[in-house]
C-alpha cells in the first residue's frame, strides 16, 4: 500500500469538525501560535500530550523521546527548550514520563535493543543514582514505576539547569519546571510534587521528590 488513505481521510473529517465548531479556528492559529506550556513527554504511542490535557491545537508545544529524557548535549531537545522558553516565552515546562515505559524497562533490564541502548544508558545513569532506593522494592512492576518516577524527577532537575531555564531565571523571566507521570491504565496524571520555579528550590525540591 502506497497510500494512507484512511489517515488523511481521518484528517479531512477532523479539519470539518473544527472549521464547523469555530469557522476562524485555523486562519486564526495560522497567524501566530502562543502556547503556554512545553510538553517534554515519552514517544509512546499511548501518552498523546496535547489529547490527554484537553488542549488545541495551538496551546502546548512538544517535544517527545524515548523514555523522556533532557541530555545537555542533544541539540534537538535543547533547541525545543530554547524557542519555547525564548521565543514563545511558555510559562511552564511539563517533563512527564508514564509507567510501565518500555524505554525506562529496556535500560533497567539491561535489554539489547540496538542505537536505542545508548540513549538509554542516560536512563541506567538514574537507575545508578538510585540503586539503594530501587533495591528496596521487590516487585518488578513496582520497581519499573519508581524508577519512571524517578526519572522524570531526574530529567525536571537537567531542565531547570540547563543555560536555558538558568538564563531566564537570572533576567527575572517566570518560567516553572514540573514533573508529571501519566498512568497508562487509566488515562490519569499525577503530579510527582516537584515544581521549581527558581534556581534557590532546586536541591530542596528535588530530594523531597526522591524522598517521597
Ligand atoms: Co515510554
Amino acid at each position: 500500500m502506497r497510500d494512507l488513505r484512511e489517515l488523511l481521510e481521518n484528517n479531512r473529517a477532523w479539519s470539518e469538525r473544527i472549521k464547523q465548531q469555530d469557522p476562524g479556528f485555523f486562519q486564526a492559529l495560522a497567524q501566530q501560535q502562543t502556547p503556554r506550556y512545553l510538553w517534554i513527554g515519552c514517544s509512546d504511542s499511548r501518552v498523546p500530550a496535547t489529547q490527554l490535557v484537553g488542549l488545541r491545537p495551538g496551546e502546548l508545544f512538544v517535544h517527545r523521546n524515548v523514555a523522556n529524557v533532557v541530555v545537555h548535549t542533544d541539540f534537538n531537545c535543547l533547541s525545543v527548550l530554547q524557542f519555547a522558553v525564548d521565543l514563545l516565552k511558555v510559562k511552564h515546562v511539563i517533563v512527564c514520563g508514564h509507567d510501565g515505559c518500555g524505554g525506562v524497562q529496556a535500560a533497567m533490564r539491561n535489554l539489547k535493543l540496538g542505537l536505542t541502548d545508548n540513549w538509554l544508558r542516560h536512563v541506567q545513569d538514574v537507575m545508578h543514582g538510585h540503586e539503594g532506593l530501587l533495591a528496596e522494592i521487590s516487585d518488578e512492576a513496582h520497581r519499573l514505576n519508581r524508577l519512571c518516577e524517578l526519572n522524570v524527577i531526574e530529567q525536571v532537575l537537567n531542565v531547570s539547569r540547563t543555560t536555558i531555564v538558568q538564563n531566564a531565571w537570572s533576567r527575572g523571566q517566570e518560567v516553572t519546571v514540573h514533573g508529571w507521570i501519566y498512568g497508562i491504565g487509566d488515562g490519569l496524571l499525577r503530579d510527582l510534587n516537584i515544581c521549581i520555579t527558581n534556581q534557590s528550590e532546586l536541591s530542596t525540591a528535588y530530594e523531597d521528590a526522591v524522598r517521597t
